[in-house]
């Protein structure tokens, strides 16, 4: 099976629907405000909804994303002529071009392995002085991957009835889940197999990855309300937000 979870345009016609406006993007939106921020970079963008709404008079909003698919909504959507698409990765980023980089829908867990650490890398380089790097991410203590396989159910979607059923495994030593779901769009006679392969982190991961690049954790929230998180497994979702380590030792002489 290969993984079409964002090349297929009937999958990206119904990515919106499943994955609507919400808390999350409201926190994003309130973090690029507190921080003034002049240029935005939303990597993984998808289809763009979140992106295009943090558009604005005096901002610049790039908008990243392997898939072509996704980037042919977010362009096409309203507001897309506001933001400046890009077809790719994080070496897309331009060096010291962004007061906030975002990851929004758990893309840091979809870069996997070796792509990880260098994408961490190109965002460190991307972030101006005082700039913050924002994403989420699942807490592997909280073992989400149980809850997703799930038998063929059919539902109503914007493109027709799709008759969907997943197939989920247990991390491998890498916290890598393979999800394989079976996707048959049955008004378009269409069947869709999808493998997608999610790589969950430990907070302690996170922090050391960043640190390696040279990033430092200045919070991190259980919820989209700012609630701390505190690294139990009760706590399914880690909101990271992080800095450049200079800025934040810097921070830190000053108090
Ligand atoms: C779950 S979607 C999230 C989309 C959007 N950010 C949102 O909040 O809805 C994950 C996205 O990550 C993108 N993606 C996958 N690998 C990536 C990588 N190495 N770098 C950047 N984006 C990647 C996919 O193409 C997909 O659009």
């Amino acid at each position: 099976m290969s993984n079409r979870a964002y090349e297929d345009e009937l999958l990206a016609a119904i990515y919106d629907e499943d994955n609507p406006d919400g808390p999350d993007h409201d926190y994003f939106r309130e973090l690029a405000r507190d921080l003034s921020a002049a240029c935005i970079t939303d990597l993984g963008c998808g289809t763009g909804l979140l992106t295009v709404t943090m558009s604005g008079p005096g901002r610049t909003v790039i908008g990243i994303d392997p898939a072509a698919a996704m980037l042919e909504r977010a362009a096409a959507r309203s507001g897309g002529a506001t933001v400046t698409w890009r077809l790719g990765t994080s070496e897309l980023i331009e060096a010291d071009s962004s007061d906030l980089i975002v990851m929004s829908g758990n893309v840091a867990m979809h870069i996997l392995g070796d792509a990880w650490p260098a994408t961490l890398c190109d965002i460190r380089r991307g972030l101006r002085e005082g700039g913050v790097l924002a994403f989420e991410a699942r807490n592997p203590l909280a073992q989400a991957w149980q809850k997703w396989s799930t038998p063929a159910q059919t539902r109503d979607t914007a493109v027709g009835r799709l008759r969907e059923a997943v197939t989920t495994s247990a991390p491998d030593e890498l916290g890598i889940i393979t999800m394989d779901s079976v996707n048959e769009f049955l008004d378009a006679d269409e069947a869709i197999n999808v493998s997608q392969r999610l790589q969950f982190r430990t907070f302690e991961t996170l922090r050391e990855d960043l640190g390696a690049a040279g990033l430092a954790v200045r919070n991190v929230w259980r919820d989209w309300d700012r609630t701390p998180f505190t690294g139990s497994a009760d706590e399914p979702l880690m909101i990271v937000e992080a800095v450049s380590a200079d800025v934040a030792l810097g921070a830190r002489a000053e108090t």
